[in-house]
């Protein structure tokens, strides 16, 4: 196949970035690109600004028999509709992260989806292509930690201004995005969550709404987590501390993994710790250790979302296996959802997800939410006919 010509719908800050990548790569050309608001066409990269095709209304963007592939990069509530949309009309699809902001409705994608096996659909989780994450799932894969026993995630360099919370009137609103520090920023690390580590059995969550910032959602969130061994987990997240933190410690019976700052530590114990405790005759004994910095080279510095569309446009072309099947994009939301149930309910969620009483508590919370969406020109959705 020829280079994949690759349309693009929502052209901000995320979209316009997009744009570039598609130009940047020799497997793919911007074929098309779609926004419901024809401002947002001044933000597309100088060197296509006036040559690419631009629609205003999605439905004609999706008729466009030029475009083969569509990612999506619109808010939320649209990933779920245009991407039913893109698949319908014969598009291979990725869809940017979170997939949906509820499980519920994330399905209706995943369930158009599958009536479309010949079209490749793919999520934009590019740190899924970090060599420090793949070298930690190497380690975990070939049992070098033993049994799993803790994982601690403390992710709060997700900094954000309240400039930034208003730089978007769909931003940080139950009805314009569908929750906060949860949906927007730590999809990445829900997902790696639970691509190291599987799913959760059970999640308990403390979410605070708007401790940092004038907004409806949460902007702090402190959870913790079991496991289907035993193994249990904390990931402690917000948007308003500075320094922030981004630890991730994970701890079995062979030892302790450490990445933070770049590096990669691991305390391996000469014995297995579990063995150890059955085993020693000492009252106050400890598994002797040694210490190894585990090496990796990271290759790309920065954004790597070029590497999943790159990625994409070759599974399209030549079947290369996908590095984010849009499946997958479920368990974070599935995650995060629990989290979010689990603080503003101050309940134990047992997984899998009562979807249908999140569906719930989202449409009471959209309710009461002061966003009113504008109706776009063509092609946007209602957020509460979706959750119905
Ligand atoms: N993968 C990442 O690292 C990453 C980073 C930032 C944002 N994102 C995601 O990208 C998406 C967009 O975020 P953003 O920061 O670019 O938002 P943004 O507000 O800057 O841009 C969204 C654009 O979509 C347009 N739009 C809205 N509804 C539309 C519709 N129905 N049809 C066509 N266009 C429509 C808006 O006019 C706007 O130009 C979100 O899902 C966000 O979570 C991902």
């Amino acid at each position: 196949m020829e280079k994949v010509r690759m349309g693009i719908i929502g052209i901000g800050n995320m979209g316009s970035a997009h744009c570039k990548s598609v130009m940047d790569l020799d497997n793919c050309t911007l074929a098309a690109v779609c926004d419901t608001d024809p401002a947002a066409f001044a933000r597309l990269p100088a060197e296509c600004r006036d040559s690419v095709k631009k629609y205003t209304d999605p439905d004609e963007f999706f008729r466009d028999g030029n475009v083969d592939a569509v990612i999506v990069a619109v808010p939320h509530y649209d990933h779920a509709p245009l991407g039913i949309k893109a698949l319908q009309a014969g598009k291979h699809i990725l869809v940017e992260k979170p997939l949906s902001p509820s499980v519920g409705i994330a399905r209706t994608l995943l369930d158009e989806g599958k009536k479309h096996p010949e079209l490749v659909q793919s999520a934009m989780l590019q740190l899924r292509t970090m060599a420090a994450f793949r070298t930690i799932k190497h380690l975990l894969d070939q049992q070098e930690l033993g049994t799993l026993t803790r994982i601690n995630w403390i992710v709060t360099t997700w900094f954000r201004t309240q400039y930034y919370y208003d730089s978007g009137d769909w931003r940080a609103s139950w009805r314009g995005e569908g929750g906060g520090v949860l949906l927007n920023q730590c999809p990445h690390q829900l997902d790696l969550l639970q691509w190291l580590f599987g799913m959760p059995s059970r999640v308990h969550a403390f979410a605070t709404i708007g401790k940092f910032h004038d907004i409806e959602v949460e902007d702090e969130v402190n959870a913790y987590l079991e496991y289907p061994n035993g193994a249990t987990g904390i990931f402690v997240t917000t948007t308003g501390e500075a320094p922030g933190t981004n630890r991730l410690e994970i701890a079995g019976s062979r030892g302790r993994l450490v990445y933070e700052n770049g590096e990669l530590k691991f305390r391996r114990n000469e014995v297995d710790a579990a063995k150890y405790i059955r085993e020693s005759n000492s009252a106050f004994g400890v598994p002797a250790y040694w210490d190894v910095t585990v090496p990796f080279t990271e290759t790309v510095t920065g954004a790597r979302h070029h590497l999943i569309i790159r990625n994409f446009a070759n599974a399209i072309r030549q079947g290369e296996k996908l590095i984010a099947p849009l499946p997958d994009a479920l368990n974070e939301l599935e995650i995060g959802n629990a989290m979010l149930y689990s603080g503003l309910n101050h309940e134990l969620v047992t997984l899998p997800l009562d979807e249908k009483k999140y569906d719930r508590m989202l449409s009471g919370l959209i309710a009461k939410s002061r966003y009113v969406k504008k109706v776009a020109s063509g092609g946007s959705v209602d957020m509460n006919a979706s959750l119905s």
